[in-house]
């Protein structure tokens, strides 16, 4: 059975600050989504946030790009966004940078993960979703996910992996992209990746089927919208066992909280912190950066679940190190590489005060 799993989020309006969302935005969402589960439109949904996001998981059968799934997701998020003023929310319609839909959410502001799959007997799917960090913070994980035997060891001993995957990289800001395999290709793969700022892994491909692995959210807000409005706080799908790595290979590389751009103002380092849904609620500092995951079986497109992945004990050791990691960063204060280099600040007053500066001053005499 051919199924599309569609997560479109966006953040409508912060509780308190940009710290969490407001239980009652939660539940408008549930009520339109509810609406068209029953007027056929989707097959299934599950409502969630991460941190000030609303995430919007839905399963149907209209296809990736799908005009009248978007404009649902849209006019949730108009919904939620006037309900959201009424309570006075922080930021309230922060990621609508658009006054009207136009067919497609994409560049509109709220961040799209789509897949497309033929369901396999037993199907199931893992969804990051992240709160205060940009699109890149997945190039790691899904790095280690997919192609580190360190991390996957079903890349060396099950033969349904052993092909390898190959990664669907994005350039996000000369908007262009290149298809590279692992493992072969991992040094160019990794020269690019590396800098998650600029490029991003937009999907994952099995090569032994060609099927689709994972694909993540990629949109960048600040140059969508030439301004900060807020970080991107991506979302990301990853389809697990059999061709694909194991549950417990795709959560592995989590377990080291490693740093990623965001935080306060969306212009710091911090470590990602895994957290379950209910400790989404970034407040020390804005933060640190949190990544939550719920996992479901896909049933003919009912989403069997969730499960909150990372509310288990063996996270715990993360979460410490990430505190340890978050205390050693803040005590960098305004310094890089705490704050982000003067090019990547989503904030800053670089330029008022260099013009008000430029008289005074001199030239070296060297
Ligand atoms: P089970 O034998 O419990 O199905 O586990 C197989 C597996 O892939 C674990 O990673
Ligand atoms: P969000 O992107 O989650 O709204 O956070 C914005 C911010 O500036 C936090 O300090
Ligand atoms: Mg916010
Ligand atoms: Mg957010």
């Amino acid at each position: 059975m051919k199924i599309t799993l569609s997560v479109i989020k966006a953040d409508i309006g912060g509780y308190v600050g940009h710290s969490e969302s407001h239980p009652d935005i939660l539940a408008k969402a549930e009520e339109c989504l509810a609406r068209h589960k029953k007027s056929g439109l989707l097959v299934d949904y599950h409502v969630t946030k991460c941190g000030d996001d609303l995430q919007l998981i839905m399963t149907h059968q209209r296809g990736e790009e799908n005009e009248e799934i978007h404009r649902l997701a849209w006019d949730t998020f108009v919904e939620g966004t006037k309900l959201a003023k009424t309570l006075g929310l922080y930021g309230a319609g922060q990621d609508l940078l658009s006054d009207a839909f136009s067919g497609n959410v994409k560049g509109m502001g709220p961040g799209i993960a789509e897949m497309e799959i033929e369901e396999r007997k037993s199907e199931p799917v893992l969804i990051f979703m992240a709160d205060k960090t940009s699109s890149g913070a997945w190039n790691m994980p899904l790095y280690k996910m997919f192609a580190d035997p360190f991390n996957s060891i079903g890349l060396v001993i099950a033969l349904s992996m052993h092909e390898g995957f190959s990664f669907e990289v994005h350039d996000v800001k000369d908007h262009k992209k290149i298809t590279l395999n692992s493992p072969e290709e991992i040094y160019d793969l990794l020269i690019y990746i590396g800098a998650p700022g600029r490029y991003a892994v937009k999907a994952v491909y099995s090569r032994a089927t060609g099927e689709i692995a994972a694909v993540s959210s990629t949109q960048r807000l600040s140059l969508i919208a030439g301004r900060y409005v807020g970080k991107d706080d991506p979302v990301c799908i990853v389809r697990s066992q059999g061709v694909f790595p194991a549950v417990g290979e795709v959560l592995e590389p989590f377990a080291f909280p490693h740093l990623v751009e965001g935080w306060m103002r969306g212009s710091h380092h911090g470590p990602f912190m895994p957290v379950s849904v209910a400790d989404s609620i970034p407040s020390r500092f804005d933060g640190p950066p949190r990544v939550t995951c719920l996992g479901f079986q896909l049933t003919e497109g009912k989403l069997v679940g969730p499960r909150d992945m990372f509310a288990d004990i063996s996270f715990d050791n993360a979460r410490q190190q990430a505190n340890d990691v978050a205390d050693y960063m803040r005590r960098h204060g305004p310094f890089e590489p705490h704050r982000l280099p003067l090019e990547e600040m989503e904030y800053t007053t670089m330029p008022e005060i260099a013009e008000k500066l430029a008289f005074r001053f001199e030239d070296l005499q060297e």
